[in-house]
């Protein structure tokens, strides 16, 4: 069977990496820039400051859309792809975290395609290039500046719909761990453990190849060893920039390998409830990969490994048995809640609806094993009760 293997041709990374991005988007030879980025971000924090005098200085213009929300909407998409239109942009920015990067995909398929966004749910819909995109990252978590997948929610299905086509793969990623220094220590577990779920899921997919093995490994062992550090102390700079390589190795990882029912799941608890990402697969992720665990145990043999457990003594289930409480042990270190009752918006009878959705979501098809329905609705509860799967 042949497999693929997708990211930027061009990717920045480490400190001082936003200095050389000018000369890069010079040498593209764009003339106006829509800035897709957040109101906190750009009006309260003044972060794309950076970005804007950096354009100025290079004499490249720009147009600013910060109204990207945390999950974004198709109606955001829509906003922003009617002012690149209104401004006549040739490229987008995006400047934040996952969200702004997701929404900048979405008006950038609308930019050269038109057309609606729900259009694009599924994998490979499109039928032209996408919008050249430079990402720029502030998070290290979701990877979305250099993976082909946009997460956007159509919200009159409350659903969070899975857009997967290599068209949308930004043209040049940008991840310089200095633009992540005064990120709050919630969002910086949230992200980190959002990166391990990517690793660990990439790992034990069907679609797993030598090339994503060797990034999810060592991005399990990165995130092992440091993201409690840049969770304690955010100018921490060995641990933010290790998690900014970890970040940038899961997602090389699933961006060709793909995910599984951590994210399947995660995303509807996102779609549904507006909770954030992150902290939905960190809840979920030891029971999914204990349900998993039964199908490859092996694979956790290595897991358990590059989170630096001595696993010479151990079987195969003991191995994966110890990786799985050296997952909920970070996550708790971290400040991630126990469990989904944390969340007072979190209703049981709703997982019937979660498990329908969760089994149609494109990340779900390379999951080791498929469960049936009633095996979702019994991961949901597992995870809503706290308890080990
Ligand atoms: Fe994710």
């Amino acid at each position: 069977m042949a497999y693929y293997f997708f990211m930027p041709a061009v990717n920045i990374m480490g400190s001082g990496g936003l200095a050389d991005t000018g000369r890069e988007i010079q040498a593209l030879g764009f003339k106006k820039a829509l800035i897709v980025t957040d109101a906190p971000l750009h009006r309260e924090l003044k972060a794309t400051k950076v970005l804007t005098d950096l354009l100025d200085e290079i004499g490249v213009g720009y147009a600013v859309y910060d109204g990207v929300e945390p999950n974004p909407t198709t109606a955001q998409v829509d906003a922003g792809t009617a002012l690149l239109k209104q401004e006549g942009c040739d490229f987008i920015i995006s400047f934040g975290g996952g969200s702004p990067h997701d929404a900048a995909k979405g008006i950038g398929i609308l930019a050269t395609h038109g057309g609606d966004i729900r259009d694009f749910e599924g994998i490979n819909q499109m039928t032209k290039p996408m919008m050249p995109l430079v990402a720029i990252n502030t998070t290290a978590g979701t990877a979305s500046e250099m993976t082909r997948f946009a997460i956007i929610t159509d919200e009159a299905r409350h659903v969070k719909m899975a857009i997967v086509d290599w068209r949308t793969t930004p043209t040049l990623s940008v991840d310089d761990p200095d633009l992540m220094e005064d990120m709050p220590a919630s969002l910086t577990a949230a992200t980190g453990m959002d990166a391990l779920t990517h690793a660990i899921e990439a790992y034990v997919s069907t679609a797993a190849t030598p090339v994503t093995d060797s990034a999810a490994l060592h991005a399990i062992k990165l995130v092992s060893g440091f993201l409690a550090r840049a969770v304690k102390d955010g100018h921490d700079h060995e641990a933010r920039e290790m998690m900014t390589y970890a970040e940038f190795l899961a997602g090389m990882a699933f961006n060709s390998a793909s995910l599984g029912y951590v994210h399947a799941m995660a995303h509807q608890l996102g779609g549904f409830y507006d909770l954030p990402h992150g902290v939905c697969n960190a809840i979920l992720l030891p029971h999914v990969q204990a349900y998993n665990a039964q199908v490859v145990p092996e694979r956790f043999v290595e897991i358990a490994k590059a989170m630096g457990i001595d696993t010479r003594d151990m079987t195969a289930s003991e191995s994966a048995e110890a990786a799985l409480n050296a997952i909920r042990a970070l996550s708790a270190e971290v400040g991630i809640p126990p469990n989904l009752a944390s969340f007072d918006v979190v209703k049981p009878e709703d997982f019937g609806t979660l498990a329908d959705n969760a089994m149609k979501d494109a990340c779900g098809a390379t999951n080791p094993k498929q469960p049936m329905k009633d095996e979702v609705i019994a991961l949901y509860q597992a995870a809503y009760q706290g308890q080990a799967a």
